[in-house]
């Protein structure tokens, strides 16, 4: 009666907004998280987002509005910002804000593109692991998609450790790549540096093959990109079959998103890498990304 449903609202009026928010995860690698307004997330809901983001490294969040502000202000839940990739041409950000990075084929009046990477196919990645301190991740808004095309897959990196051959897995755990940052992953020149191919003198960063998550201790291959990469102290040959070898086990576990509109991905630059179809360069795709300083280098795994 009268107090059955006077003692219900009381009971339910205190609850916290996290537990309206539900983990759905993939059948691979990754988990939609429903029943969230990331412009209006609470504490709650940013610690249960937190928890489930350990969990599957890779987080979608539909039917977003989110302005640049309410995406920056999302973004800082996870750490300092950390400024957009040297790029090769164009623009990197929207004007007034240094910390978002475009990732668009539209040009402007003047023909310079708006943001990065074309309409062209990314190939596998994880975002500036040249650097000695990658971030530690990256998330990607959508406001403006094409038809068809220009989905981004993102590997389980865990999984990929996990399905390594014993032998194989205790043979890389002490050894290093080195992750070159002359090109982007749509094949591009960085600005200011030189074209190369050989990998072992090209600019980068070496860090572990094998390397623990600080907050999940999850273990995973930290490969970076395939151009360039070089495994340190092996001759030239031996590093390129290693690395051909530790790549066939990329795609182990995969998890393909469909943009639509509104669409947030946030992904674990440490454990996940991703990569983007082309599409058609008639159409446009205009998508927001935030990169969340490193809290600290790939730390190589102790087991
Ligand atoms: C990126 O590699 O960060 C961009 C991926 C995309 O355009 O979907």
């Amino acid at each position: 009666g009268q107090n059955a449903a006077e003692d219900y609202r009381l009971a339910t009026m205190h609850v916290s907004p996290a537990r309206s928010l539900e983990v759905v995860p993939n059948a691979t690698v990754g988990a939609e998280v429903r029943g969230v307004d990331l412009a209006r997330a609470g504490a709650a809901e940013i610690d249960a987002i937190k928890q489930a983001w350990y969990r599957h490294d890779v987080l979608v969040f539909r039917g977003q509005r989110l302005s640049d502000d309410d995406l920056l202000a999302f973004s800082r839940h996870f750490g300092a910002l950390d400024p957009p990739p040297n790029q090769g041409a164009g623009r990197k950000s929207p004007p007034g804000y240094p910390d978002v990075y475009v990732v668009s084929n539209v040009r402007d009046a003047s023909g310079e593109p708006i943001g990065a990477l074309g309409d062209g196919e990314a190939a596998w990645h994880t975002d500036m692991s040249y650097a000695p301190l990658p971030p530690d991740a990256s998330m990607l808004y959508s406001l403006e998609i094409p038809g068809a095309g220009g989905d981004t897959c993102f590997a389980g990196m865990r999984a990929a450790f996990a399905a390594l051959p014993g032998a194989l897995a205790a043979r890389v755990a002490k050894l290093d790549i080195k992750h070159d940052g002359t090109y982007d992953s749509g094949g591009t020149l960085r600005k200011g540096l030189a074209a190369t191919d050989d990998p072992r003198s090209s600019p980068g960063t070496p860090h572990p093959v094998v390397i623990e998550h600080p907050e999940s201790g999850a273990r995973a291959l930290y490969l970076g990109r395939r151009r360039n990469a070089y495994v340190m102290g092996l001759p030239l040959e031996e590093s390129e079959r290693l690395l051909d070898e530790l790549w066939s086990y990329v795609e182990s576990s995969v998890y393909r998103h469909r943009w639509a509109l509104g669409d947030l991905v946030l992904w674990d630059n440490r454990t996940t890498m991703h990569r983007r179809d082309a599409f058609d360069p008639a159409a446009r795709r205009v998508m927001h990304r935030t990169q969340i300083k490193g809290s600290g280098a790939p730390q190589r795994a102790a087991r």
